[in-house]
């Protein structure tokens, strides 16, 4: 083999672990329920919600978990320090309520509501789109 293509076939070679790597460390889908809620001390104006990743499996990670690089093995929750973590305020970026009502129309970048509503008006399998009992996201609304 030419020196050439040998450099060529080393460096895919390369590329092909490093792409492995970078899957393999994306951390593992967490099973089951996870309890989104203010934590404690903090007021709460709605029941906590129940997410289940099992229900959006289709979905790119990053479209929720969109501060993840997409290759660490960290992945962080939303409330993480300096992200959603304000729990007083409605509307501003660091505020946790937003996180998951936004009303971005992308839905590349979309909350849970907004994907929600935009889905439903697209006549599409859609989750909870209101806080109205039986169409809400929060347990036992
Ligand atoms: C529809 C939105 C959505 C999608 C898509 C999604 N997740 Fe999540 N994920 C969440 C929410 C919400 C939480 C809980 C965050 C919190 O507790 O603040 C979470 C939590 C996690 C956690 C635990 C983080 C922690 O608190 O330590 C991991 C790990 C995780 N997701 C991995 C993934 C991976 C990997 C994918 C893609 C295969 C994925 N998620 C896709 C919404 C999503
Ligand atoms: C980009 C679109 C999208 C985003 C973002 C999204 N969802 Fe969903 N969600 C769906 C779809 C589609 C379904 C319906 C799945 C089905 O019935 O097959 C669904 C269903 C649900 C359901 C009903 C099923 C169940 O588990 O009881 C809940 C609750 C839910 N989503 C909560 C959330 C929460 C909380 C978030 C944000 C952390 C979120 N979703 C973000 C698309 C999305």
């Amino acid at each position: 083999m030419q020196g050439k293509h040998m450099i060529g076939l080393v460096s895919a070679v390369v590329l092909i672990f490093m792409a492995l790597g970078a899957v393999s460390a994306a951390p593992p889908v967490p099973e089951g329920v996870i309890t989104l809620q203010v934590p404690e001390g903090e007021k709460a104006t709605r029941p906590r919600v129940d997410f289940r990743h099992e229900v959006h499996a289709d979905l790119d990670c990053a479209k929720c978990h969109h501060m993840w690089d997409g290759s660490s093995d960290v992945i962080q929750p939303c409330n993480d320090a300096g992200c959603h973590d304000d729990y007083k305020d409605k509307r501003g970026p660091n505020s946790y309520y937003q996180a998951f009502h936004s009303p971005a129309r992308d839905l590349e970048h979309a909350s849970c509501m907004s994907c929600h509503r935009e889905l439903l008006k697209a006549g599409e399998t859609a989750g909870p789109t209101s806080c109205a009992k039986g169409s809400s996201c929060h347990v036992d609304e």
